[in-house]
């Protein structure tokens, strides 16, 4: 097993990419060639219009693949336009990425806004996973999994070193408890993904660019299946 008895998570962040038609394209790809294990945790995070359908698709194939969405509504249901809330994703979902750098940077989401979208997530029984830049970013309460994100590895080519991110990793873990999960994003691909997931404290990666090329990112799952 990879990394002795941990699990790993290879979580594909679509950002805004891919219509609906594109998204069943790459799960229809994708689908039936991952490896199946018990340990290994494959996540697709779709845009909220194509979660639905995603869903369906990998349902029917009986993939084992989970859904996630890329945010969620800080708020319940109610009088809040435009808001997608835990209450109803849950059914479609089982993970939410929160507090990303790209959401913090364009959209004004701090640290306070996070903790009540990780509140509304675990109200839900959404698995919230939280994204760090740094041991600066705190991690809020109830949060069992995060991902180290250094703003100049994302989508730049440029990714941090394993050996870093493992360092992160370990000093998080001390911080915030040993059962801590914590993953590696940016600029992960086929190339570099085995260097992180052999690490000692990394529980896995973040995947963006990378995960929009189905034979690309089945190429990463692969390489993490193979691992035993
Ligand atoms: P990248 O993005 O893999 O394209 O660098 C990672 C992320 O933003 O989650």
């Amino acid at each position: 097993m990879a990394g002795g008895d941990k699990n790993i998570w290879i979580v594909a962040n679509w950002k805004s990419n891919k219509t609906i038609a594109e998204a069943l394209e790459w799960i229809g790809q994708v689908g039936p060639q991952i490896p199946k294990a018990e340990w290994l945790k494959v996540v697709v995070c779709p845009t909220f219009s194509a979660l639905s359908e995603v869903k369906k698709a990998i349902t029917v194939g009986n993939f084992p693949i989970l859904v996630g969405s890329q945010d969620l509504s800080p708020f319940g249901n109610g009088a809040y336009t435009g808001e997608e809330s835990a209450q109803n994703l849950k059914e479609l979902i089982s993970l939410t990425i929160l507090g990303h750098s790209e959401r913090r940077q364009n959209f004004a989401e701090n640290d306070e806004i996070v903790g009540r979208k990780l509140q509304k997530a675990n109200e839900s029984g959404i698995l919230p996973l939280v994204c760090v830049q740094s041991t600066q970013t705190p991690v809020p309460s109830g949060c069992g999994l995060v991902a180290y994100e250094p703003s100049f590895a994302i989508g730049t080519g440029n990714p941090d070193t394993p050996e870093n991110a493992d360092e992160l990793a370990k000093l998080l873990k001390g911080s915030y408890g040993e059962g801590l999960e914590v993953l590696y994003g940016g600029s992960v691909n086929s190339g570099n993904v085995n260097n992180f997931i052999i690490q000692e404290y990394l529980s896995g990666v973040l995947v963006g660019g990378a995960s929009l090329d189905a034979a690309e990112f089945t190429k990463i799952c692969k390489i993490v299946g193979e691992r035993v």
